[in-house]
């Protein structure tokens, strides 16, 4: 993309406002006034036939009548007359449209976006909105918003897709004491969206941190390939995951994927830092802007106060980083500063004595320790001590142990001389918070960010023992026959990919069934094949552990007249004689063509693991063996795998490249393939492999 051409919206040299107007109240005056308030250097561009002057600037009838050239036009007229504007912008050569104006997508109104964007691109112009506040840049001082103020000077830059939550958390930057450089309002995304943001503002010096206010992405895998590639954190809050993915849930998986977990997984591998709420994104936001990602795992707190001491504990297993001891030369180093009856475990507990010194020196000594990733210093506001003084001295001692690269939070429990004191500690590049807790959930924050970055994603190299063709031509001759796949035939794809599906033939008649069997060795498993009929069990239509020519013969006559019984109209294609694999761990792996990210992959452990307790985890496709290995780690249930109470471990490698091998599969086919699953797969001990029992895959219907 070009960078440059978003230059023009985000970093305008000069500024055009079509609908400028001279009547307070009017968005198009607010625009000019915010313009000239915030002290913007470059042309102001007035825009209105009626007007020669408007708030003191020369106004223009129509942008082709400006003399020198526009970077961007601000467009403040009726929805109806934007498309014509867009005509005149790109004549004039301007290089970005900020759409404030409603009317269009949002109200069903898609012909006039559609015209609008058609005729930005015919210019080589971007289209910021339409539906939008505006944007807002401290740095270039320019407000081109009808926001009521410049946010809070900072080094995060806030993206938004709801415009009125934008406008709320501007003026909430004073009284929360979170700055940012800029906030981006970004609407209908017509053109410009998340990804394009995120690829420019990872290249704003002025822009240490992304935050972003989701509601739904429009290009999910190209966002998810530009934010991995940022060297800057960033952070989302997603709001309407309730909704998501409810529509279309045909299969199992899609159910399981309603509640947001793609993002969740998207976000993940996209290496973007979660927020649980709006509080939670300002709170992670100050952090991620201020301070470093926590590379270990050790987090120390010190405190003046248990209480304060154990919700920070509390908080600390909450939110994944358990603390531990820290070694005997860190605690002999507390003890230095501390009263007899002081702790100098974990939280370092310096006791209601604590003053200036004590936190001074104490911080300064375990901050530069090699054990400590991570500090969080707490402090109860006493009558003994000044909390801007404990403030100095903090800042002193991170200052004096010369280390950059761990990070620090702060919470101090207090009055107003608490809240003065944490306010300049986060002028001075410390963020503070007024509760314990928050402290902690900010290096939560920071080690998220850490575990992202380093889990060993990495590329994925595709198999090349695969047999797509195959695959293909199977999906081939189910559509061109215009009915639903069979569990043989899905096995076969299955098996194109290197998947180790149980070995299951079609037996047409009784007498070859018995010769399969005999075959396949017994026992086996007998089930109806019906493209009809995909709920077998619920047909009578399987039979397990059938162990000699006989019960073959009465199984199979069985299945059959059930299935008739169940379906008389039903096509049948015969029974299926299955190898019966012997029992293990049951696992299930599934997947769906999500309508934002595309393909994606989900794997939990079977039976009331995903039934009822709904213990699964998604990624977007494919995923390399690593990857899958993570997944396997990731539900509660890991340990199972892991071999509990005595029990041998489960042969993890070999399913991780059974994920990996499907994630391929469904990526390979995802134009062909709405939704497939595996289920159940048993796993073996180690060693032992992985065995795939029954396979499904569903046709996108086309
Ligand atoms: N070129 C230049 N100026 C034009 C024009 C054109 N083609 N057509 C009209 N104007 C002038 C009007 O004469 C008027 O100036 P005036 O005050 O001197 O009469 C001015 O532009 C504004 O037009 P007007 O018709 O009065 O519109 P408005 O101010 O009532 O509303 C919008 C315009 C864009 C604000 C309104 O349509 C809108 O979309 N509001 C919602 C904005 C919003 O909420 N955005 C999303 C936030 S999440």
């Amino acid at each position: 993309m070009n960078l440059e051409v978003l230059n023009g919206l985000l970093k305008p040299k000069s500024i055009a406002v079509v609908g400028a107007s001279a009547t307070p109240g009017k968005i198009g005056y607010t625009v000019v006034k915010n313009l000239l308030d915030s002290g913007y250097e470059g042309p102001i561009y007035p825009i209105n036939p009626k007007r020669d002057e408007i708030l003191g600037l020369k106004a223009y009838p129509s942008v082709l009548d400006v003399p020198g050239p526009i970077d961007a036009a601000v467009i403040v007229i009726p929805a109806r007359y934007v498309v014509q504007v867009a005509e005149e912008c790109g004549k004039k050569g301007v290089k970005g449209l900020i759409v404030i104006a409603s009317g269009f997508s949002e109200v069903g109104r898609h012909d006039l976006e559609d015209a609008l964007v058609s005729t930005a691109r015919r210019y080589g112009m971007r289209v910021l909105g339409p539906n939008i506040v505006g944007v807002l840049s401290n740095s270039d001082k320019c407000n081109a918003s009808f926001a009521p103020i410049l946010p809070l000077p900072g080094k995060a830059s806030l993206v938004s897709q709801s415009g009125a939550l934008l406008i709320a958390m501007d003026t909430a930057t004073y009284t929360r004491r979170v700055g940012f450089d800029k906030l981006i309002s970004i609407g209908n995304m017509s053109d410009v969206n998340f990804a394009d943001m995120v690829e420019w503002l990872s290249q704003d010096e002025n822009t240490a941190c992304i935050s972003l206010y989701i509601e739904g992405l429009k290009d999910g895998r190209r966002f998810i390939e530009v934010s991995r590639k940022t060297a800057k954190p960033i952070i989302a809050l997603k709001s309407g995951v309730s909704a998501h993915g409810a529509a279309a849930a045909a299969s199992h998986t899609g159910s399981l994927a309603g509640s947001g977990k793609v993002y969740e997984a998207a976000f993940q591998q996209a290496g973007v830092v979660h927020a649980s709420d709006l509080n939670n994104l300002f709170d992670r936001t100050l952090a991620l802007s201020l301070q470093p990602p926590m590379k270990g795992e050790n987090l120390l707190i010190i405190t003046n106060g248990g209480g304060v001491g154990v919700l920070a504990t509390d908080a600390a297993e909450r939110y994944g980083i358990p603390l531990r001891f820290a070694p005997e030369d860190v605690q002999a180093e507390l003890k230095k500063h501390m009263p007899e009856f002081g702790s100098a475990k974990n939280p370092a507990d310096l006791t209601g004595m604590a003053g200036r010194e004590w936190y001074e020196e104490s911080v300064e000594h375990t901050f530069g320790h090699p054990w400590v990733d991570a500090l969080t210093v707490l402090y109860c506001e006493t009558a003994m001590t000044d909390p801007m003084e404990i403030a100095k001295a903090i800042k002193a001692a991170v200052d004096r142990s010369g280390v950059t690269d761990k990070p620090i939070t702060v919470s101090f429990v207090g009055g107003e001389r608490s809240e003065r004191a944490m306010q300049w500690l986060v002028e001075h590049g410390i963020p503070a918070y007024g509760a314990p807790d928050v402290a902690v959930n900010a290096i939560a924050a920071l080690r998220e960010y850490a575990l992202t970055h380093e889990a060993g994603q990495g590329e994925f190299h595709p198999y090349a023992d695969v047999d797509e063709a195959a695959a293909r031509a199977i999906v081939a001759k189910v559509r061109a026959e215009g009915r639903e796949m069979t569990e043989i035939e899905a096995k076969g794809i299955f098996k194109a990919y290197g998947l180790p599906v149980a070995q299951t033939i079609l037996a047409t008649t009784e007498e070859e069934a018995v010769k399969l069997a005999a075959q396949i060795g017994y026992p086996v498993v007998m089930k109806i094949v019906s493209p009809d009929i995909l709920h077998k069990s619920d047909a009578g239509g399987v039979k397990v552990n059938v162990k000699n020519a006989d019960e073959v013969r009465a199984a199979y006559n069985e299945i059959l007249a059930n299935a008739r019984a169940y379906k008389p109209e039903a096509d049948i294609h015969g029974v299926a004689i299955q190898e019966m694999a012997p029992r293990a761990t049951e696992v299930i792996l599934g997947s769906i063509n999500d309508p934002t990210f595309g393909p994606t992959v989900m794997f939990g452990l079977g039976g009331i693991f995903v039934e009822v307790l709904k213990d699964v985890t998604f990624r977007v496709a494919p995923v390399n063996e690593a990857m899958a290995a993570q997944m396997l780690t990731d539900i509660k249930g890991a340990p199972i795998l892991a071999g509990v109470r005595g029990e041998k471990p489960r042969d993890r490698a070999a399913l991780a490249e059974v994920l990996s091998r499907y994630s391929q599969m469904i990526t390979d086919l995802g134009d062909e393939i709405a939704e497939s699953d595996a289920n159940p797969v048993i796993v073996y001990e180690e060693g032992q492999g992985v065995k795939v029992v029954d396979a499904r895959i569903i046709l996108k219907t086309k």
